[in-house]
């Protein structure tokens, strides 16, 4: 195996193939890397010469295109020709839970990891190196090697390509992707081909210290990224758990979330009570681990597992089920602000955002939601929410919830009975609350689900209030 890499290619220019590959051009000048996606319009998207429209919004993302794109980054739709001239070629495509046949809603959909492998085998040349980066179920590599070599038995002998496939799953949080990317807790390479581990290992070793980059075998590696979200996302359903608790006790959740995240053997981070993880990845990742557990008949672990995202699901009912008791047991003719669609701060990405459920169930009492996001566009929620945005400000048809998107607080607020902050975006947390309170109609509500707003100030200026795990 050839151990200095010169060009890689990338199959998948999304959230995490795109700032992923900036960084490692960014970090070795030497090496050619191409981006390649089926999606024409993604493609032009990165291509273009107008930063601020590059198709994934993450911070420092726009400077690191800046310096390296056109110089040793490339993104492209030529996905053979960059295949065929690439020593090292990472899978970085989508992998959504399968929506039919055996495993539907449960495990991921491998039918583009499945394409990717056979177009790779059918267009590499020589040696190379296959990298699964998408987040997989257990034993996919096995998948992509069984393809690999499938297509090199029906070869002439002479002409057989040589691959050996490594995991290298993605740990970056959107938001921070290029932070995590720069600075990581750690670096996973699973494999059993020595050359190949080392080859990756050496690329990485450019930034990041060297006791930072673990080689384990396969198994190992892609296990540990489905069991490092599981424990992330467990943290947070156990924090909503205790964030109901409060609000029945009168304890409070960021009080006990600090007393508890100071116990070295806990730690503080991951503890903020709010509407339910979303992202692409969590609920995934788990469900995967679930219908693992199940195939090899470990019925309690799986059940284990599975409470975690029923805990998600249950808080995020919970919120709405809140919203409308406190309005009076209906939201019919009533006008809610929702601040904040995506499923975090500091990304367009509105991949399983609680956002999606909560006005969902609120648009099924019938009420009008002005939706104000910094980062979200009437199409995305449109897809979203699978209801057109109506067209006048008033309602459709008193049976059915409407939406309008808006394009500030104010508007949002304006004659609103109620806002709910969905989204942890740095700008709700110096909204000026006497304004706001101004345009409102009484009895006015603030819902804040993330806790980030002061509820004497809130309080002050009229407008009642409830925020997550706030039993005070
Ligand atoms: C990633 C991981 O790959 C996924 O496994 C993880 O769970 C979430 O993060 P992400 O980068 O967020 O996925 O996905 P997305 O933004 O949808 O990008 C994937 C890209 O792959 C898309 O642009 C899609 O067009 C492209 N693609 C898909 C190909 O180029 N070829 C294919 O055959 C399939
Ligand atoms: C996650 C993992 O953190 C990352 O390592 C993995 O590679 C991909 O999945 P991401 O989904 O981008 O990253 O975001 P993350 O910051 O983990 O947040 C996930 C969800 O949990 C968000 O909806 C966030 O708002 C929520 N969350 C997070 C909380 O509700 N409370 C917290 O304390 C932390």
């Amino acid at each position: 195996m050839n151990s200095e890499v010169k060009h890689i290619c990338c199959i998948g220019a999304g959230y995490v193939g795109g700032p992923t590959m900036a960084v490692i051009a960014d970090r070795c000048p030497h090496i050619q890397v191409n981006v390649v996606d089926l999606n024409k319009k993604r493609i032009s998207e990165w291509n273009n010469s107008d930063l601020s429209k590059l198709p994934i919004y993450e911070p420092g993302l726009e400077e690191i295109v800046k310096r390296c794109r056109g110089k040793n980054l490339h993104f492209s739709t030529e996905i053979e020709t960059y295949i065929s001239t690439a020593d090292m070629i990472f899978i970085s495509v989508n992998t959504p839970i399968k929506q039919k046949g055996l495993g539907a809603g449960q495990t991921s959909d491998l039918k583009w990891i499945e394409a990717s492998a056979r177009q790779i085998s059918k267009h590499a040349k020589g040696k190379t190196i296959v990298v699964e980066k998408s987040t997989l179920p257990v034993k996919t590599a096995k998948v992509i090697k069984d393809i690999l070599e499938g297509s090199n038995r029906e070869m002439d002998p002479n002409e057989r390509k040589s691959f050996s496939v490594l995991s290298n799953p993605e740990f970056l949080a959107e938001g921070t992707a290029i932070n995590d990317l720069e600075r990581p807790d750690r670096v996973l390479i699973g494999g059993d081909n020595k050359e190949s581990i080392e080859a990756l290992a050496k690329i990485y070793s450019h930034w990041i210290e060297p006791e930072k980059i673990l080689r384990t075998n396969l198994w190992s590696s892609e296990l540990s990224k489905l069991t490092a979200n599981a424990f992330l996302a467990q943290r947070i359903s156990s924090i909503n758990s205790v964030s109901a608790i409060c609000e029945s006790t009168g304890a409070n959740i960021k009080e006990v979330a600090k007393a508890i995240g100071m116990d070295s053997r806990i730690g503080g981070k991951f503890l903020k009570a709010g509407p339910g993880f979303g992202g692409s990845c969590f609920k995934k990742d788990i469900l995967n681990l679930v219908y693992i557990c199940n195939f090899y008949g470990l019925n309690e672990v799986a059940q284990y597992w599975q409470k975690v995202v029923d805990i998600n699901i249950w808080q995020q009912n919970r919120i709405a089920k809140i919203v409308v008791q406190k309005l009076f047991g209906t939201l019919s003719e009533k006008k809610l602000a929702i601040l904040g669609f995506t499923f975090k701060a500091n990304t367009n990405d509105t991949r399983e955002s609680p956002a999606i459920s909560i006005c969902k169930d609120l648009l099924d009492e019938g009420c009008n939601l002005a939706i104000f996001d910094p980062k979200v566009s009437s199409k995305k929620v449109e897809d979203d929410l699978k209801t057109k945005q109506s067209k006048g400000v008033k309602q459709n048809d008193m049976n059915f919830g409407s939406w309008r998107l808006s394009k500030t607080i104010e508007e949002a607020a304006k004659d609103a009975d109620a806002l709910l902050i969905l989204t942890d975006w740095d700008l709700f947390k110096n909204i000026e609350w006497k304004e706001i309170a101004k345009l409102m109609r009484e009895p006015s509500w603030l819902f804040d689900t993330r806790g980030i707003t002061d509820k004497e100030t809130v309080q002050s200026f009229g407008i009642n209030f409830w925020s997550i795990g706030d039993g005070s």
